[in-house]
Parts: structure tokens; sequence; C-alpha cells
């Protein structure tokens, strides 16, 4: 059985991949408390010592707030590190399978077609500017790799590195608890992107393995919808009775800019012959898998 390293295996992501691509390959997990990419030694060494036919990099700085706040950090996690991992990859002769964001593009208010893989990215955060430089470390550096942009994650194990697993998880949260209060519950109108259960990336990053090729590509389910319009979709498939009402970003009072805009379109994906299903099948999915 050829040998996959998953990095950051105790994540959404990261647990979803495992579960699908351990009946063909045989997968070793490394986990954050054990093994740190920002180190390069270690990076080298741990994957000189396995001798992997794929390293899958799930780990990320992608807290927005704490982005902002340390950006030395985020660009430690999100960039530099992946110098490290494409210079071990090459020196074993490994393919490199990394993460980007939607949050490359700046999403403008007035945009209202998906983005493809030929559009010119514009972060418009810290979070966005280190994931793109993390981008182009990649294709300069590494041989062999798959990169693929995604966006609004949401899975059964959820993320430890937001206050919420996921948005998902965080509006059934916040649902449940508003239903009990007859409370009204706020929820964002100018931010649209695709909602995606990190299952569905799971399954395309097995497809994807299997092609030899390499490159950039997006990886969203199809559709995208406001966090409202998400929102009043989950409500309704999990009987949820409250009323949702739509408020600007700036409600909050963010520390950083997000995209108005940022669905993605799998361009390239679709040329392979790889679809992913629609934002609302998927999600549907996603809470009759959630319950078991
Ligand atoms: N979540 C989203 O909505 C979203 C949207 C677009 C793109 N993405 C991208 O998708 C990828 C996966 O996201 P996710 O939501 O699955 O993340 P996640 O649930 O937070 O998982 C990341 C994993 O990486 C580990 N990790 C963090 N820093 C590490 C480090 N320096 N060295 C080794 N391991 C480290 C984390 O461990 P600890 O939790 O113990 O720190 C965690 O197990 C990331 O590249 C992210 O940028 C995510």
């Amino acid at each position: 059985m050829e040998k996959i390293v998953i990095i950051g295996s105790n994540g959404q992501l990261g647990s979803d991949l495992k579960k699908i691509l351990i009946n063909e390959y045989k997968i070793i997990t490394l986990e954050h408390s054990h093994f740190s990419i920002e180190n390069e030694e270690i990076v080298y060494r741990k994957l000189k010592e396995i001798l992997p036919k794929f390293v899958i990099n799930t780990a990320a700085y992608h807290n927005l707030g704490l982005c902002e706040k340390y950006p030395q950090k985020a660009f430690l996690i999100n960039s530099t590190a992946i110098k490290y991992l494409s210079d071990a990859c090459n020196q074993i002769d490994a393919t490199l399978v990394h993460f980007s964001t939607d949050y490359i593009f700046g999403g403008e208010s007035n945009r209202n077609s998906p983005y493809n893989e030929d559009d010119i990215p514009n972060p418009i955060q810290i979070y966005g500017i280190s994931k793109f430089a993390g981008e182009k470390i990649l294709q300069l550096y590494c041989k062999k790799y798959y990169c693929l942009r995604v966006s609004g994650l949401y899975g059964k194990k959820g993320t430890q590195a937001k206050k919420y697993a996921n948005f998902a998880e965080m509006m059934i949260k916040l649902g449940k608890d508003a239903e009990i209060k007859e409370e009204r519950l706020p929820s964002v109108i100018d931010q649209v992107l695709t909602f995606n259960p990190t299952v569905e990336i799971a399954q395309v990053v097995k497809k994807l393995i299997k092609t030899n090729a390499y490159g950039l590509y997006h990886a969203t389910c199809e559709g995208y919808s406001s966090r409202l319009e998400f929102s009043q979709e989950l409500f309704k498939l999990m009987n949820i009775h409250v009323e949702l009402f739509g408020v600007k970003s700036r409600y909050f009072n963010p520390t950083y800019e997000q995209p108005k805009f940022s669905a993605l379109e799998n361009r390239k994906l679709k040329k392979l012959g790889i679809k992913m299903p629609h934002w609302k099948s998927s999600l549907k999915k996603y809470l009759l898998l959630r319950e078991n």
C-alpha cells in the first residue's frame, strides 16, 4: 500500500481525509501536539523517516483576527512552512497536497460571477495574503503538488482555531438557543460564498491524486449563498424555528476585511471529470450523517 502522511489530522478536513483514504492507502497521521510544520528540521527528519508517496498538509493559521494580530505567525505557518514542506517533498520525491482559500480574492461588492483559476488574486487581509504567498511558494518550489482552493469548510470534527467549530455548527447552536429564548438572530447578507462539508473535499482529493494532473484547482460545491441564505436553509433542514434578519458584516465589528463575494468555479476539476454536488444537497447529507 502507498503511504500518505496527513498533517493536521485532528482538524476537520484532516479527520475526514483519514476516513476517506484509509481503505486504499497506509495513512500516517501527524498531529500538532507531536509535529509542527514551523520547525524546518523536524519537517525534513520526519518526512525522510516515513518516505510517503503523498504529503497532505491541512495545517494553517486561519483565525482571521489572530492573523491580523500576529502576522509573523500567519506567514510562518501559511507561507514559510510551505517552503519547508516543498523542499522536503522534492528530496523524497513525494507529492504535496495543500489547501488554499477563496480569501485570496478580494471579492468586490459589484462582483457576481464565481472566480476561476485564471482570475488574479487580490487578498484584502493578512490571512489571505499569507495563504496567497504560500501558493506562490508551492508553485515556484514544489516539483509535484496539488493545491486546492476551498471555502467555508464545516466538518463533524470542527476546528479548534475558531471560537465555534465552524459556521454551520455555530448557527445550529445559536439557532437552538434562540428558539428556546424566542429571539431573532442576525446573519450577514454582504458575504456571498460557498459552504462545503469537509467530506466532499476529501472525496475530491481521493480522485485528484490518482490523475497526476498536478497544479492549482478550485474545489467547492456548486452554487453559492450569503451567510443568511445558508443559515435559512440550515434552519429549514434542522426544523429550527427562528427568524433570521439580515445585517452587514460591520454589525459584528470585525478587526479585518472579508470578501463580499468569493464563490469559486471548479473549471479545472470539471475538465478532469471531477464534479462536486450542490451546496444544498451536501448540507442535507452532512446533517443526516452528523446524527450518527
Ligand atoms: N475552515 C475554513 O472555513 C477554511 C476555508 C478556506 C480554506 N481553508 C483551508 O483549509 C485547510 C484546512 O482547514 P480546517 O478547517 O480543516 O482546519 P482545522 O480544522 O483548524 O485543522 C488544522 C489542523 O492543523 C493543525 N495545525 C495548526 N497549526 C499547525 C502547525 N503549525 N503544525 C502542524 N499542525 C498544525 C491543527 O492543530 P491544532 O488545532 O491542535 O492547532 C489542526 O489539527 C487550511 O489550509 C485552511 O487554510 C479553511
